[in-house]
């Protein structure tokens, strides 16, 4: 089968029609996903009302999965699913204001996530879309100075400072010392060559970038500021509204994301994802 993709963001994002997820998919089929999702970055399936099960199998197709460092989150039968869920399905913890800030998962480890796989099994009538935004037209709309300034930069990572932050708000428990001995500082290329489309992308992120290396502290402050509002200009974001059981893969090397509110009193909003294990990065982004 030839798969149909069509483009429904400005400059990503591509909605597949004619596939059923639920069943096995043979090595062509697998393929021609792949190649659409390093063409649109981000892809969206509608009308995919997986099982835990088929989700799991359908995440696999592209890799090895991996947990989260917050383990209250991740469902007891498939520890590979994460549960974003204001009522807090399966017997997990409910997870108030999950990821409401611009960020690319898991960016304070050492090797990030390829990518995730998103399944909204309960969504509410309004609000609560998740934004993307286009990290390799980020990258390319820079100005030359600017792209010169990044290009070559290495960038510090920490989960510690985004989970202090929602502690300090009342949104997380005081963290355990097994998990502060595992926040340690990790560094990545400001600019990403994605091993696979072969383009740059920007890959600093709010929630979890902490330092530009080798820069004082006020300038490094100074260019994060700069390129996170950069990064999220109108023409780079895609909001996705979410209808029930929607599949939203998105790749996490070149794209961030963010969730947005909505009235979590009145509606329930229950979202699975599966996360897939990353390869580690070329540090020199112009190689
Ligand atoms: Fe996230």
């Amino acid at each position: 089968m030839t798969l149909s993709v069509t483009r429904i963001g400005k400059t990503f994002v591509g909605e597949v029609a004619g596939i059923d997820l639920s069943k096995p998919l043979d090595a062509d089929t697998v393929q021609q996903i792949k190649q659409a999702w390093w063409d649109h970055s981000i892809l969206v399936f509608r009308d995919q009302d997986l099982t835990q099960e088929q989700h799991v199998a359908f995440s696999q197709n592209f890799g090895e999965l991996q947990g989260h460092t917050v383990k209250d989150w991740l469902l007891p039968t498939h520890p590979e699913i994460l549960v974003l869920s204001n009522r807090g399905r399966g017997g997990v913890k409910p997870l108030e204001n999950g990821g409401a800030y611009w960020h690319s998962d898991i960016t304070y480890e050492a090797v990030p996530p390829m990518g995730s796989i998103l399944h909204g099994l309960t969504v509410p009538p309004e609000g609560g879309d998740t934004l993307y935004a286009d990290m390799y037209a980020a990258y390319e709309a820079l100005d030359d100075q600017t792209k010169a300034l990044v290009d070559d930069a290495v960038a510090i990572h920490n989960y510690k400072h985004r989970y202090m932050l929602m502690a300090e708000g009342g949104k997380r428990p005081d963290p355990t010392e097994q998990q502060l001995a595992e926040w340690v500082d990790v560094e990545h290329p400001v600019v990403l060559r994605h091993p696979d489309s072969g383009r740059k992308a920007l890959f600093v992120n709010e929630g979890f970038t902490v330092s530009i290396k080798g820069l004082g502290k006020d300038e490094s402050n100074a260019l994060l500021a700069r390129l996170y509002e950069h990064s999220v200009r109108p023409d780079f974001v895609y909001a996705h509204a979410w209808r029930p059981h929607d599949i939203v893969m998105w790749d996490n090397r070149c794209t961030m994301h963010s969730a947005t509110p909505y009235d979590a009193e009145s509606y329930e909003r229950t979202m699975h994802r599966t996360t897939i294990k990353g390869t580690p990065f070329q540090h020199q982004a112009a190689a």
